[in-house]
């Protein structure tokens, strides 16, 4: 069933979510928002990056198409609100070597827009629409080549006084409203979000099953790929880790070059995206099969640490809670372990712990892998909510130093799964990758004939 093809362009959640805009808009004051696609990217020459629409754009259009713009005009009420696509123009000679387009009134129908129109016009028509309007919601310095073009709007406007025309008053962040709409998900994109974990997690056996001393790590990263591809993932959800040995100590490893050695850890960090959705999974396991007495006791160490960790997580708490809580179990396993010195409360305070545990425990996950949305709302931890979705990744890095036991040198270890807080707590979408050792250890002899 995960290799069926996502439908994800179903109108009826995006035009929800444009009129759930148009109202935020109005109860600050209205205006027209202006919601631009992301630009295509050269490689090199004629070669382009794989393109990915802007997500903001995406999650109120589920149009994919590259050289698009969203406006948005709040109006007075539900009824009177509008939403303008500007899109590329219907081309019987592109398409032939790029492939369909849907062209203003192919989109206007699919998607429901109430006007679509080539994007050529798109400068005349900002001009137009924002005259006279309260506020336009743009925001600004996330593209140099838009903010020229807005700028040149309001200008246009403001030459145009002497006819009457008003220039918005205000330039309001389109984004911070739209963060807050990101930030809990709606049934639609929890049912894509729960697919696309189960394919990560698939891939992650996938790739327990495949590891074994003398292969590469990117042998292994192919695996992944070929996995998240098959099932219908665009693109892994960022660039997969896959850290063999003391690779695993460097948080953000990406080479991914370098051969696999028994008795070493193997930690992947690697998601897919799917219907431009991001999975974040994380799962360490020995090479050879089995963990070593050192090895099993980091790794049980940062497991207990992720289980405080998602035991905190519901509505309620507050997004540092899941953090706080494993930190003091990692804390206190440090000290016991000999890593740390000193009491509890003074590793807390000092955080000297920070030498193995140097990252947050969680972060927002939606459409971009840290997603969408304010950690704090004033001086306080953004309270969670049910249909927020966040990772609950704790960790712990051990370099060699000479006041650190040789025993536990160079193992890194990180377990990431990813939450979904409900009414009662949380659901983990990404639990079919296993995590106990005892899981692992058989899983990898099963694919080993035993
Ligand atoms: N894979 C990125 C992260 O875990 O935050
Ligand atoms: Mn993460
Ligand atoms: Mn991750």
């Amino acid at each position: 069933m995960d290799s069926q093809p996502l439908v994800t362009d179903a109108p009826s959640p995006y035009h929800r979510r444009r009129l759930l805009l148009a109202e935020r808009m109005r109860q600050a004051g209205g205006g027209v928002a202006l919601i631009p696609t992301a630009p295509e990217m050269a490689r090199n020459r004629d070669t382009q990056f794989p393109y990915r629409a802007d997500s903001y754009f995406q999650y109120l259009t589920g149009f994919s198409e590259p050289e698009a713009a969203l406006l948005l005009v709040a109006g007075r009420d539900a009824a009177e609100s509008r939403s303008i696509l500007f899109c590329r123009e219907k081309n019987a000679e592109r398409e032939i070597w790029d492939g369909f387009r849907y062209g203003p009134d192919g989109a206007r129908a699919r998607f429901a827009f109430e006007a679509a129109h080539v994007i050529a016009e798109f400068d005349a028509k900002l001009a137009e629409l924002i005259a006279d309007q309260p506020a336009l919601w743009f925001s600004i310095g996330h593209d140099a080549a838009w903010d020229a073009r807005v700028a040149a709007a309001l200008n246009k406007v403001r030459g145009e006084s002497r006819s009457g025309k008003r220039a918005p008053a205000a330039i309001r962040d389109v984004r911070a409203e739209l963060d807050a709409m990101r930030l809990v998900k709606d049934g639609q994109e929890l049912e894509i979000m729960r697919r696309a974990s189960r394919i990560s997690a698939g891939a992650h056996i996938r790739a327990m099953r495949f590891t074994t001393p003398g292969r590469y790590e990117y042998e292994v990263e192919a695996e992944l790929l070929h996995e998240f591809r098959r099932h219908g993932c665009e693109f892994p959800a960022y660039t997969p880790i896959v850290a063999g040995g003391a690779n695993a100590c460097v948080l953000h490893y990406v080479g991914n070059d370098q051969v696999l050695r028994d008795g070493d850890l193997l930690l992947i960090d690697a998601g897919g995206e799917l219907g431009g959705y991001a999975s974040d999974i994380t799962r360490t396991f020995p090479v050879g099969g089995r963990f070593s007495g050192p090895q099993a006791d980091v790794y049980d160490l940062v497991l207990d640490a992720q289980s405080a960790a998602i035991a905190a997580v519901r509505p309620g708490a507050n997004f540092a809670d899941p953090h706080d809580a494993a930190l003091k179990v990692l804390a206190q396993g440090m000290i016991d372990m000999k890593l740390l010195a000193g009491s509890l409360d003074a590793v807390l305070e000092s955080e000297s712990y920070k030498r193995f545990y140097m990252h947050r425990t969680s972060h927002w996950l939606g459409k971009d892998v840290h997603d969408a949305g304010e950690y704090k709302q004033g001086e306080h931890w953004a309270p969670l909510a049910p249909e927020m979705v966040l990772t609950i990744e704790p960790g712990c890095y051990v370099r060699p130093a000479a006041d650190v036991p040789e025993a536990f040198w160079n193992i890194g270890v990180r377990i990431e799964d990813d939450a979904v807080v409900t009414a009662g707590g949380c659901e983990i979408i990404t639990a079919e990758a296993p995590r106990k050792i005892a899981d692992i250890e058989a899983l990898m002899r099963d694919a080993r004939g035993g």
